[in-house]
């Protein structure tokens, strides 16, 4: 069987370049062939939770405010920190429409972020800087059928070791140094998508099922 029966030819022509350019050099992703900086974008960040490695969490918000199954808290992201964003609907609104959206990793990170925050060569017991958090990411299904992010709340857990530190919401910015924070911000919401596809999506919820048998 002919390899182009099922490999497409224009992947075939993009990793083995006949137009001069290196073997193997691929060409650049869509997404930044003509705005090498469209990745920042908070439309590329909601994108990627759809046309992204784990597609798989994202879900419609049916319920407010948002509560941890887990120790029920509250989310802190309230309706002042969206209403802005809503294009002139209400909270309910956009709920019973089913405008809003969320990624909701609280639960499933907040039960491991001691251990995830504290490395072997630190002792268990002294204070960690935190390096992942467990983050809600609340989005809006705009008009033009695009999702918006409205808030992101980190959280860590209530324990002495992270100082008791109370959940962070944070909101797109308007300009200036905000941006570099709502930017790392979204990178701790990414860490914990890939972290969750890596070790839920992919392998517990298909090696580990299906290869004992
Ligand atoms: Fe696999």
């Amino acid at each position: 069987m002919a390899v182009s029966s099922f490999v497409p030819l224009q992947k075939l022509k993009e990793v083995f370049r006949i137009d001069g350019e290196e073997l193997l050099r691929f060409q650049k992703p869509q997404v930044i062939r003509d705005n090498k900086n469209a990745w920042k974008k908070d439309e590329e960040f909601a994108k990627e939770m759809l046309a992204g490695v784990n597609p798989v969490k994202i879900c419609c918000l049916q319920d407010w405010p948002i509560k941890s199954k887990v120790d029920g808290t509250i989310c802190k992201i309230s309706e002042d920190d969206i209403q802005k964003n809503l294009e002139g609907l209400s909270v309910g609104q956009a709920i019973n429409n089913k405008k809003l959206f969320i990624l909701d990793y609280y639960d499933d990170f907040i039960p491991y972020l001691r251990l995830i925050n504290t490395t072997a060569a630190e002792d268990i017991s002294s204070k960690v800087h935190p390096r992942a958090y467990a983050t809600r990411t609340v989005l809006l299904l705009k008009n033009d059928g695009t999702l918006k992010p409205l808030a992101i709340e980190l959280s860590l857990p209530q324990e002495a070791q992270f100082d008791g530190t109370p959940p962070q919401v944070y909101l797109p910015p308007e300009e200036g140094a905000e941006e570099w924070t709502w930017m790392l911000t979204k990178a701790y919401v990414v860490v914990n998508d890939s972290s969750y596809h890596q070790l839920i999506s992919h392998w517990l919820q298909t090696h580990a099922v299906v290869e004992p048998f």
